[in-house]
This record gives C-alpha cells, sequence and structure tokens, in this order.
C-alpha cells in the first residue's frame, strides 16, 4: 500500500476524454481524487469528460504539454493516451510511433521535470505478446510483437524501466485485454464489442474478421471497462512496479462473441466474413493471477452482463458516442 491509498491526490490523466480514460477518470474522482485530463480529441470526445474534472486540449508529443504538467503539478500521471487502432499502425507505423512513443516520453521527461511520484502506463496484453504458444500467457512470457502499435507498446514499456532506474519514477504498466463497455466508438475500427452491438441495433450485418484455418474466428480475452478502472485504482493506491495482465482471464472466439451480442441485441441478423486483418494475432488469453496476488485485482463482470449493460447503453438516451 503507499501512502496515496488514503489521501486525495491530485491525478492528471491523458487521453482521458476517450472510451477507458473517460471511465477511469470517473472512477479516479468518485474514489475522492482530484482529476484533470489532457486529450486532443483526436479519437476522443469533449463529451466524455467528467464534470468535475478539468479538461486541457493538448497534444501529449507537444512541447505545450508541459504548460499544463506546470499548471496542474499532478501527483499521478494516468497514460492513457494513444493512437490505440492496431490496423491504423500497420498503414501508418510513423503516426503510431509519433504518438504512442514520442507522445510517452514527452510525458515523461515532463514527469520527471514536476516530480510526478507515480506513473501509471497502459499497454496491451491483447497486442504485444503476439502468436506465442504459453496460454494463458503470464507476464514472464517474451513478447513477440506482430504490430507496430504492439512494437510501440513495448518500446514504451522498457523507457518506464528506464525512467525508473535512471530518476526514480515508480511506475506500473497495465496489460489491458480486449476492453469493452459504453462510450467505446462503435464506427472504430478497433472494439468489436461495440461494432457488433452499434451495426446490429442499425440493423446491419457485421463482418467477423477471420483466418481461413479458424471457421469460428481469433480468440480475445474480454474485459469490462468497469473492471479496467477498478485496476486503475488499485495501480495508485500501491507501489507495485512493473507490468499486469488486466483481462477477463477466460479465451472468447468471435464466433461465440457474436452470437452473445447477437441474444443481447435481440436479434436475429447474422455475420458476413471477412479476412484476417495485418497484425491481427489467432489467439489471446491472458493469466490474470498476478494481479489478483499482487494487487488484489480479479474481473468481476461476467461477458454476459458486460454485454448486456453495454447494449443497454447504446440503446438508451445517454448514447453519445452513436450517431442517430
Ligand atoms: N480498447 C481496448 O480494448 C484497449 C486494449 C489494450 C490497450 N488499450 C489502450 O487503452 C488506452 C485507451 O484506449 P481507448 O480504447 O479508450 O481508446 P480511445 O481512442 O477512446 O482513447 C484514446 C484517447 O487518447 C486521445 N489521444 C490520442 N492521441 C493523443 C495525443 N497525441 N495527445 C492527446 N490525446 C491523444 C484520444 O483523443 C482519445 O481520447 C490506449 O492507450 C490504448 O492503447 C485499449
Amino acid at each position: 500500500m503507499s501512502w496515496y491509498a488514503s489521501i486525495i491526490v491530485k491525478i492528471l490523466v491523458t487521453g482521458g476524454a476517450g472510451f477507458i480514460g473517460s471511465h477511469v477518470a470517473d472512477g479516479y474522482l468518485a474514489a475522492g481524487h482530484d482529476v484533470a485530463i489532457a486529450d486532443n480529441l483526436l479519437s476522443g470526445s469533449a463529451d466524455n469528460v467528467p464534470a468535475d474534472a478539468r479538461l486541457h486540449l493538448v497534444d501529449v508529443a507537444a512541447p505545450e504539454f508541459d504548460l499544463v504538467m506546470e499548471r496542474e503539478r499532478p501527483d499521478v500521471v494516468n497514460h492513457h493516451a494513444a493512437q490505440m487502432s492496431v490496423t491504423v499502425s500497420a498503414r501508418d507505423p510513423g503516426l503510431d510511433a509519433r504518438i504512442n512513443c514520442v507522445g510517452l516520453l514527452n510525458v515523461l521527461q515532463s514527469c520527471v521535470k514536476h516530480g510526478v511520484g507515480r506513473f501509471v502506463m497502459i499497454s496491451s496484453g491483447g497486442a504485444i505478446y503476439g502468436d506465442v504458444h504459453q496460454r494463458p500467457t503470464s507476464e514472464d512470457v517474451a513478447p513477440q510483437p506482430l504490430s507496430p502499435y504492439a512494437i510501440h507498446k513495448l518500446t514504451g514499456e522498457r523507457y518506464l524501466a528506464f525512467y525508473r532506474r535512471e530518476y526514480g519514477l515508480s511506475s506500473i504498466t497495465l496489460r489491458y485485454g480486449n476492453v469493452y463497455g459504453p462510450r467505446q466508438d462503435p464506427h472504430g475500427e478497433a472494439g468489436v464489442v461495440a461494432i457488433f452491438v452499434g451495426k446490429l441495433l442499425r440493423g446491419e450485418p457485421p463482418t467477423i474478421f477471420a483466418y481461413s484455418d479458424q471457421p469460428t474466428g481469433m480468440s480475445r480475452d474480454y474485459v469490462y471497462v468497469e473492471d479496467a478502472v477498478r485496476a486503475n485504482l488499485r495501480a495508485v493506491e500501491s507501489d507495485a512496479v512493473g507490468a499486469f495482465n488486466i483481462a477477463g482471464g477466460a479465451p472468447v472466439r468471435t464466433g461465440e462473441l457474436f452470437r452473445a451480442v447477437q441474444a443481447a441485441c435481440g436479434t436475429d441478423l447474422t455475420a458476413a466474413a471477412g479476412p484476417a486483418r495485418p497484425g491481427d494475432l489467432k489467439e489471446n488469453w491472458l493469466d490474470v493471477s498476478r494481479a489478483e496476488r499482487v494487487l488484489g485485482w480479479r474481473p468481476e463482470v461476467s461477458l454476459a452482463d458486460g454485454i448486456a449493460r453495454t447494449v443497454a447503453y447504446f440503446r438508451g438516451p445517454a448514447r453519445r458516442t452513436i450517431p442517430a
């Protein structure tokens, strides 16, 4: 336990106008912390930002980011800002590197300059391990990244180790599986639950991308966004360092996921089939026992409950991310 567990701290959430970051900002506010957000709205929306958080419109890779740090003087920086699509990273590796590597370094330099006490970095357990044979995959398995997105996330983790050694910056990395829930972009290139729900509610057949030798689709490890939020709370309450898988801890094939979403939407629309995209892993199943052992975190929301809550959100009046 760190001293952050018992007092109110100032937390800057980068990417806090996005899907997961905005829920994390909600979670920190609910725990009584003071929250500021740094986001350039590349894929996020000001509508997602909680009313009690201060929003700074800034690019994390730009020199102006340091002015935000100067003004806010946060105790903790939680880094969610990223280019988060594997497909986009394969199309434009330079863009991904600018945001996910250069942006991270700019944030880390500023953290050192302003004496930040704790850094939470978001990585991807759904991408960095590649198609390794050890499943469920633990944090001890050597990553074999297959896409520029995964390469840059892993590089970011290695930079954290450098900043820890060189400057004593206390840091933790949360390696998410496939996070889903309210506010996820149903029109994005990633976020299959939101894409399926969005399409089915509009009466359009979604596409299941698959390799030819996997007729029921690839496997992914899904985690509901509220579970991810609890991991971010534990990450600042604890002094633990290093990487932690944060996922549901069970593999689900895309075909199986589609049927669950179809049932929750109450439709018999079927899905079209499409080829796997560059960088798509065949299998992903994460071992989450380290997070349970060290952080006291485990996933609590079942896939069926999480999908039901997501469908209810997209059906409801507060659907801020699904245009009519
Ligand atoms: N969604 C998932 O399943 C998943 C899985 C693993 C890891 N992650 C990671 O979680 C984090 C959040 O992802 P998300 O799904 O909420 O995506 P998102 O696109 O909704 O959120 C990313 C946020 O970062 C902001 N941003 C992007 N570039 C920026 C820049 N240069 N400066 C400032 N802000 C910038 C965007 O505007 C957006 O608000 C990312 O780091 C992503 O890589 C997500």
